[in-house]
């Protein structure tokens, strides 16, 4: 079974990151072949700085290998490593229906949000269903967000093997509804585009005037709180700390006389404490991109087999070849 999923970019990841995303991809890497990549093909629709889409797809690569992303058990890519994908794109965009591109919900909110309409972000699904059947993926993790992009990518595939007969594996979407929601600072979901981020690694006093902020009610600390579960600092410190401990803080915030304060002091040395070691990792990769750079380019070169294989595969099925 192949697991492919692809991350972009976009700056410094946050606990709704770890907990959403590679904390899931991390543990599936045991589950099957995995190929995991950095889209920073995908970033150019949205991000049109060159210093810092440098910066950001190599911090998400220590961020990955730091949190325990295995380069001997999955293939750790970036995208524009393998540039087959950007001639599959082609292939992929000439049986596109314009109507399946025009409903997808992504699409629309990003206009929604002031970027222009590019071509590049209308087909950005077409390049994902590149990602995806270049390497006849069988399983994609994702989000809710993306599922709508992996059914888009399933109707290509099916259309395409239905004009030049049976080129592409039809891939399977995994939707992570199980994991744990991770709250804001504000309590909402957390996400880059809200500002309402605790990010995974950075500097401890900006972060921790960071959980000292997160959002609370103005009731005195002696008041008992029934509603304690909907506590935000309360919700993450059940992701960081041991369940006996968060459960212990939830009945004392329950019974009253915890202060909010002292909730989030001792949130922020859980926090602190349960990523250590992969700060330690992460300084040690900093130290060592060489290592870095050599982890990536191995990793296009095991991607580059299967995507060179695939690709011609298409390219005989329409008669390029
Ligand atoms: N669009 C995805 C996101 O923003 C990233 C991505 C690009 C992806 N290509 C992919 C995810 C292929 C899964 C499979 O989260």
């Amino acid at each position: 079974m192949r697991i492919l999923s692809g991350i972009q970019p976009s700056g410094a990841l946050h606990l709704g990151n770890y907990f959403g995303m590679m904390l899931p991809a991390i543990e599936l890497q045991q589950q099957g072949e995995a190929f995991y990549f950095i889209a920073d093909y995908h970033s150019m629709t949205s991000l049109f700085d060159p210093a810092e889409r440098r910066k950001n797809t190599l911090d998400v690569a220590l961020d990955f290998l730091a949190c325990g992303l295995d380069p001997a058990k999955a293939v750790f890519f970036r995208q524009s490593d393998v540039p087959e994908v950007t001639e599959l794109t082609w292939l992929l965009s000439t049986v596109t229906p314009m109507g399946l591109l025009e409903r997808c919900h992504s699409y629309k909110d990003k206009l929604a949000k002031g970027f222009a309409p590019s071509h590049g972000l209308f087909a950005y699904p077409v390049l994902m269903a590149a990602d995806i059947l270049l390497y006849d993926s069988n399983v994609v993790p994702v989000g809710q967000d993306q599922k709508q992009h992996v059914e888009v990518t399933r109707d290509i595939a099916i259309k395409f093997n239905e004009q030049y007969g049976e080129t592409f594996v039809i891939p399977e979407p995994r939707i992570r509804t199980e994991v744990a929601k991770v709250p804001g600072l504000d309590g909402e979901k957390m996400s880059k585009s809200y500002g309402n981020t605790i990010e995974i690694f950075g500097d401890e006093k900006a972060l921790r005037k960071k959980v000292m902020g997160i959002k609370m009610d103005s009731r005195t600390p002696a008041e008992p709180k029934p509603d304690a579960d909907q506590n935000l600092a309360l919700q993450i410190l059940k992701l960081v700390a041991p369940p006996a401990v968060a459960k212990d803080f939830e009945d004392r915030l329950r019974a009253g006389g915890l202060g909010y304060g002292d909730l989030k002091k001792a949130l922020f040395e859980h926090y602190w404490n349960c990523f250590a070691p992969a700060r330690a990792r992460r300084a040690e990769l900093a130290a060592n991109l060489d290592f870095v750079h050599g982890v990536l380019r191995d990793g296009a070169a095991k991607a580059r087999v299967k995507a060179v294989e695939v690709l011609r595969r298409a390219r005989r099925a329409s008669g390029i070849e």
